[in-house]
């Protein structure tokens, strides 16, 4: 049986290289990974070549017939790009419609959460969607909750301090709101099944490996560490406050990172605790199907067991690049 052709943007980041890894492991895709002109040097792309993987190197901003010409014989597009970068695909989308690809997988892999001003990436996401729909492109929107390797507090011992970017030690609103979350691996690996499946074209898909509230992330950190975590309280009013301070950092100073990383959580903050948008239930209220049940067989990894290995120096800190 030949094998399906995947285009894959994004292959040297966090859920790109998770992909691309879950991709080359099922055996039965052959990869191309595009990778902008300016960045061919780098030492991400150099492993890739080092892999003997197909590289292609272009903008997202060429044109689309340029663009098209990389895709023809594609059977399956799949972004997974810097989320400020989300909007510059509208050329590629527009390439993968005349190149008549299957599917395309916009740049998702987040949490669920309706447009409209609560997340600006999620505002973003959606024109995108909006662009696919236009041209009745075939498409498959793939969202995951949150990634456990943000989702943990820090010990105070110090021993996760290694891994963990983001420690979550404000619970917001009692720590009662459940959130879905998962493993930044499976991300990848779920896609790879998703991809391959017919009852997903057209769809928007979720799944998670586990649903938690802060209050019992941090019962499982204390628990496996037996260290009494630090925590403070925070409310809606404190949640709100901290988005108006970061809009205005963003505003005062838009190139730097570290500010949009923050706002960005702030809103994170606002979807996930006070709306409680990233949970089945609104998930399918907007209508994503359950990932976990067309893939029953499919064992995520549990965030206790992510615990484990965090507890034993195995977890990479995500963005290295990037200190907050
Ligand atoms: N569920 C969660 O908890 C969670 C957490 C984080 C991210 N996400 C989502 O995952 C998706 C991917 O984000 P990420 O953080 O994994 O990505 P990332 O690590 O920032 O990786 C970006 C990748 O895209 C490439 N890239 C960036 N801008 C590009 C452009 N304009 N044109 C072509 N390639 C470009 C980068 O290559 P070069 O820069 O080397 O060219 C790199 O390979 C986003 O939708 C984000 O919202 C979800």
């Amino acid at each position: 049986m030949s094998k399906q052709t995947v285009f894959l943007v994004g292959a040297t980041g966090e859920t790109g290289e998770s992909i691309l890894r879950a991709l080359l492991d099922d055996g039965s895709f052959e990869v191309t990974c595009f990778i902008r002109t300016a960045s061919a040097h780098k030492p991400s792309v150099q492993r890739l070549k080092d892999k003997g993987l197909k590289v292609v190197f272009g903008e997202l901003s060429d044109s689309t017939e340029n663009l098209a010409n990389l895709l023809v014989g594609i059977d399956t597009v799949i972004l997974s790009i810097f989320a400020f970068d989300v909007g510059v695909e509208a050329s590629l989308i527009q390439a993968a419609s005349m190149a008549r690809v299957k599917r395309f997988v916009p740049c998702g892999f987040g949490t669920p959460c309706p447009r409209g001003g609560v997340m600006a990436l999620r505002d973003l996401k959606e024109v995108v969607h909006d662009q696919i729909f236009t041209l009745h492109l075939g498409y498959t929107i793939i969202d995951v909750g949150y990634w456990y390797e943000i989702s943990s507090p820090r010990v105070p011992s110090g021993k996760f301090d290694y891994a963990i970017m983001v420690p979550r030690n404000k619970v917001i609103e009692g720590g009662t709101a459940p959130n879905m979350l998962i493993a930044k691996k499976d991300v990848g690996a779920i896609t790879a099944r998703i991809i391959k499946d017919d009852r997903t074209l057209n769809k928007r898909v979720y799944v998670c490996g586990d649903i938690l509230t802060q209050n019992e992330i941090n019962s499982i950190v204390e628990e496996k560490t037996g260290e009494k975590l630090e925590l403070t309280n925070e409310t809606t009013a404190d949640v709100r406050k901290d988005l108006d301070q970061m809009n205005r950092a963003v505003q005062d100073d838009p190139s730097n990172l570290a500010h949009k990383y923050r706002l960005s959580n702030a809103q994170y903050n606002l979807s996930k605790y006070v709306r409680i948008d990233n949970t089945p239930e609104i998930a399918e209220y907007l209508g994503y199907i359950d990932g976990r049940k067309l893939f029953p067989d499919y064992v995520f990894q549990k965030f206790s067991d992510f615990v484990n290995d965090l507890a034993a120096g195995r977890v990479q800190r995500p963005y290295p690049h990037v200190s907050l």
